[in-house]
């Protein structure tokens, strides 16, 4: 519940600034709470996926440590405000998430593009991501019992998809777009009450490896491609211990342990989580979260009335 906790608080450090058109503030609000919160866990924790390298990142970078320093060693991986701009622009699915597993359990990617591809428990090994879309939509299909045209793929509405989009739609299926935060929309056909059947495109690494950790315990399937756009970014993989860095990827690449645990909370409104909503006007505001754990396959949704001091805000 300290996780559950650590990102209430980053979602109410930031949720104030929604619809501001700051997102660098809405940022480091979340990431300085989260940061706070984590801190107190009982843990020796050490950041893999965060807010950057040391000397990019003044807090949660990648390498700190985290915790009181007792208790279990874990791999965090930390998004404190996934979908900066959607807060900015006061649009839906922005949230706070973070994902854990035994240290050394998690992919450490460095923050560049990355293809993804992600199914629900039904479909889990019908996708390959070295085969054409066309082979994986038709494996999806007939693995959740579906014909193409009743088929819903999820795809982040960016140019570089153009091509995609116009492929599955012309096999006829149908095409859910969103403007930000791939990891609740790559976690979404996993959820299975949706109505989303597979999620595909290119997105932040890091998103990518916090994703596969809610996929994992929700029993679905992923598969991914780092993207590493210039010799640059070749070479911080390789020193991250990818050797070949543009190798497909499974799932339990991804996250080698099933003893992992995802949480997250809704700033705005999303796939699956309610936004941070206020209650009355003494200052009562409700947080909407969600915690999947990989070992026990359970999926708490967990909803927290706060007490904020209004003159704080
Ligand atoms: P930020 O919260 O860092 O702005 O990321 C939002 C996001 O939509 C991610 O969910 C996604 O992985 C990535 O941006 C895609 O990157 P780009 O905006 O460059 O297409």
């Amino acid at each position: 519940m300290g996780f559950v906790s650590a990102v209430e608080s980053a979602a109410l450090a930031s949720y104030r600034w929604i619809g501001r058109g700051r997102k660098e503030e809405a940022d480091a609000s979340a990431t300085k709470a989260l940061r706070e919160q984590l801190n107190a866990v009982s843990m020796n924790a050490v950041v893999v996926i965060g807010e950057g390298e040391m000397d990019e990142a003044p807090m949660l970078y990648i390498g700190e440590r985290l915790g009181t320093g007792d208790g279990i060693y874990l791999d965090i991986a930390v998004d404190p405000l996934e979908g900066t701009n959607l807060i900015a622009n006061g649009q839906e699915n922005s949230t706070t998430v973070i994902a854990a597993a035994p240290r050394g359990s998690l992919l450490h990617a460095p923050d560049m593009y990355m293809e993804k591809i992600a199914v629900g428990p039904k479909a889990v090994g019908s996708i390959d991501i070295q085969a054409p879309l066309i082979v994986n939509l038709r494996n999806v299909a007939r693995a959740v019992n579906k014909e193409l045209s009743d088929m819903t793929v999820m795809v982040q509405q960016r140019e570089r998809h153009q091509g995609i989009i116009e492929e599955i739609r012309s096999l006829g299926a149908k095409i859910v777009l969103f403007h930000d935060g791939d990891v609740t929309c790559a976690i979404a056909p996993a959820m299975e009450t949706l109505g989303v059947d597979m999620f595909v495109g290119v997105g932040g690494a890091p998103e990518g490896v916090i994703s596969a950790v809610a996929i994992k315990s929700l029993g679905g399937d992923m598969q991914a491609r780092l993207l590493p756009g210039n010799e640059e970014e070749r070479k911080r993989c390789i020193l991250m211990g990818l050797e070949n860095p543009e190798k497909a990827l499974s799932i339990n690449e991804l996250v080698k342990s099933e003893e992992c645990f995802f949480a997250a909370t809704g700033i705005t409104d999303g796939n699956f989580l309610k936004g941070v909503n206020h209650i009355n006007e003494s200052g009562r505001v409700m947080t909407h979260s969600i915690l999947i754990n990989g070992k026990s396959k359970t999926v708490r949704y967990i909803e927290t009335l706060h007490n904020v001091n209004r003159e704080k805000r």
